[in-house]
């Protein structure tokens, strides 16, 4: 019986299905393997489960990471890079730009889990009423409740502390300085939306430029038919049939739920969306060459299908392409419910169809609704299209939007990095906080170290953030 129930498993587990690309999942920098010897330990601290209720006295246990090798002592500075929605790992404190701040100027290092990600559970059950103190708000709170605790040792009392944080968490770190100027000298933010926005139609516009000023002019005309073609597919019966087989779907599809053709467009976008927020320089050049030289497929809808295929590593077919079952990816008790709970409360953030001759403006069944419908069906039927404008609006108001006021912040963007189309990209912060926007640079690339398919600016901009934050230091 038990070489038959694991086979069971196995065959489960293997099964293909589509996984958006809405969270960030902060992969440990690329230079880790050779550092793995590095001392990082962890620890859990004890933290109010609502800070803003002297009443409620619950608590939880808050995940952090820590790397003493390089402190130098009483007073030398602190370094916390902060978590954002993913679980927090041993490889940020062993390698990365951050790490090098710290061996350079002989910091300490911590690195922080948010709470209701990884290990940091307020409540374990993630039901809408368990899940109504996870927001920024309180984020914020525990990181000043842990630099509060940190200054009541000695050593720390007179240590100045940087914060460094990428994608949401480079929000967090802008937002702090901004909210708790009193308890950290500098902060870098690195690639952060701080403009909540729900209808994010500039996200796809990015991606399109990338594919652009990337790939050229054939690649983009390449990618416009393959999505045209699919969209036309879908009209009679053997159209269907080829679309199917293009883009190797076990069953066809409900061509009758626009929730359904919501998610088939999603497996579209999200796999180009995956791919450059993460392009290092020559990446998207590749995946157009394999357009050209019919590597993914002969016609341009087989070539987006094979892409898609390719680059997931598909084993088989795509199965489960229906809304149930992306409802159902959010139904579990993990970082990717959590982080589509701050979507619907906070920050809208949906990736919807441009409307602006972008290649990806035919996938008009990814709008508001669709997002909307998601939020409504795996939280709370009250979280509408109006409640979640609301929400956005709220988070504008409360931090400024694109006019932070806020000091000592090195705010960091690449161009094709969609993210910073809701970021402040194009002007100083203010004369203390400067910006950096990189040409070709992607999301969050200064937190790594040196890269060999960096460019000669991104080189530079990891090196400016580096010396302007020792210069804080030893001012
Ligand atoms: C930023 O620094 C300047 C110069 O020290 C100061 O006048 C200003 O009040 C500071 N602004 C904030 C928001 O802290």
């Amino acid at each position: 019986m038990i070489p038959l129930i694991l086979l069971l498993f196995v065959a489960w587990s293997c099964a293909d299905e589509v996984v958006p690309n809405l969270r960030v999942d902060m992969q440990p920098p690329e230079e880790l393997q050779a550092a793995a010897t590095r001392n990082v330990h962890t620890a859990f601290i004890t933290m109010p489960v609502d800070h803003f209720d002297p009443q409620n006295a619950d608590t939880f246990q808050m995940r952090f990471m820590y790397n003493e090798d390089y402190f130098g002592g009483d007073g030398y500075p602190v370094f916390i890079l902060v978590g954002g929605e993913w679980s927090i790992a041993e490889g940020w404190l062993r390698g990365g730009n951050m790490f090098q701040m710290a061996v350079e100027n002989r910091g300490y290092q911590f690195y922080t889990e948010h709470r209701y990600y990884g290990q940091t559970l307020p409540y374990t059950e993630f039901t809408a009423e368990n899940l109504r103190f996870l927001n920024v708000d309180q984020a914020l709170a525990d990181l000043a409740y842990f630099i509060k605790e940190l200054k009541k040792q000695p050593r720390f009392a007179n240590s100045k502390i940087i914060l460094y944080g990428g994608s949401y968490a480079g929000n967090m770190v802008l937002w702090f300085k901004q909210r708790y100027p009193h308890l950290v000298l500098g902060t870098v933010a690195s690639s952060a939306p701080i403009l909540a926005e729900v209808d994010f139609t500039g996200y796809l516009e990015v991606v399109h430029d990338a594919f652009l000023s990337e790939g050229g002019e054939q690649c983009i005309t390449t990618i416009r038919q393959g999505i045209l073609d699919t969209v036309a597919a879908m009209e009679t019966e053997a159209g269907r049939r080829s679309l199917e087989a293009a883009y190797r779907l076990c069953e066809p599809l409900d061509y009758d739920d626009e929730l359904t053709l919501g998610y088939f467009s999603g497996m579209i976008t999200w796999r180009f969306s995956g791919v450059t927020q993460t392009a290092s320089p020559g990446r998207i050049i590749t995946v157009c060459n394999n357009f050209r030289t019919n590597a993914y497929g002969e016609t341009p809808m087989q070539k987006i299908g094979g892409f898609i295929a390719v680059e997931a590593g598909l084993q088989d077919c795509w199965s489960g392409l229906n809304f149930q079952s992306l409802l159902n990816l959010y139904s579990s008790n993990n970082n990717n419910r959590a982080w589509y709970y701050q979507t619907c409360t906070e920050y809208g953030y949906f990736q919807n169809a441009p409307r602006s001759g972008t290649v990806f403006d035919p996938l008009k069944w990814l709008d508001i609704s669709f997002y909307a419908e998601i939020c409504k069906e795996a939280f709370n039927e009250r979280f509408d299209e109006s409640f979640i404008l609301s929400a956005a609006s709220r988070v504008n108001q409360i931090f400024g939007g694109l006019r932070p006021d806020v000091n000592n912040t090195i705010n960091i963007h690449g161009t094709i990095d969609p993210w910073h189309a809701l970021g402040v990209h194009n002007r100083d912060l203010k004369e203390t906080s400067p910006t950096f926007t990189v040409p070709r640079a992607s999301h969050c690339f200064d937190m790594q170290n040196w890269l060999s398919t960096d460019t000669i600016q991104m080189t530079q901009v990891k090196q400016n953030t580096r010396r302007i934050v020792g210069s804080w230091l030893n001012d």
